[in-house]
């Protein structure tokens, strides 16, 4: 064990993590990209069977925002048909830029090595995981959404994915504004079992 840990630090670190939404971000104020990148730095940190590392990010700020909201709220447009509704179609549109960055969290399957593909969906959550505490311990607010386009298969080649990759979603970057309430989880004593 590294000494100079603080399991206390890291505890209350991982307790206080909290989903921040666009509305909750300071509209504007961006996040330097050479924090976003120790972000996506501890997010390649993650655990990995084989060591496939198949997460891969797409990374949208400043005009890449604009091009990305048009792009997932036109797909919306084109396949929602006559369950089209005009204030989902805007919430594609203006959340995107609430946000300072917005990344793509995608799953590239390896060529090479044989692995289930949920033992990939796992590692790439793992990756995500350590996306929201880094967020969480730079003082940044964000979440893990999988609206928009995540399960539209003709969106992958815009986040850099192939037919057999998967889109798992987006992760919303903002300094805050209004901080989320503290959460609450249920026992975990709940939840294990222990044969001693
Ligand atoms: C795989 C995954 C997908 C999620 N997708 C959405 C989403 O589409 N929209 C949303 O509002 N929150 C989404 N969330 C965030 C959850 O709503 C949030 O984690 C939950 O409310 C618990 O709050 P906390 O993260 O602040 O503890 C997602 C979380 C996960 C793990």
């Amino acid at each position: 064990m590294n000494e100079s840990m603080r399991p206390e630090l890291f505890n209350q670190l991982v307790r206080s993590r909290r989903s921040v939404y666009p509305n909750q971000f300071v509209k504007g104020r961006q996040i330097p990209d050479e924090i976003i990148l120790q972000l996506l730095e501890n997010a390649n940190w993650a655990p990995t069977h084989k060591r496939t590392e198949p997460w891969r990010f797409v990374v949208f700020t400043g005009g890449g925002l604009n091009k990305f909201a048009a792009f997932q709220s036109q797909a919306y447009k084109e396949s929602a048909g006559i369950s089209f509704k005009q204030d989902r179609f805007e919430k594609l549109l203006n959340n995107p830029l609430c946000a300072s960055h917005v990344v793509s969290i995608g799953l590239k399957r390896s060529l090479e090595v044989a692995i289930p593909e949920i033992e990939e969906i796992e590692a790439v959550a793992c990756a995500v995981e350590n996306i929201y505490l880094s967020a969480t311990a730079y003082g940044i607010g964000g979440y893990w959404t999988t609206g928009g386009v995540t399960y539209d298969e003709n969106a992958r080649t815009f986040f850099g994915l192939s037919e057999q990759d998967k889109l798992l979603g987006f992760f919303y970057l903002g300094y805050i504004a209004i901080p989320s309430a503290p959460s609450k989880r249920g026992p975990v004593e709940e939840k294990i079992s222990w044969y001693r």
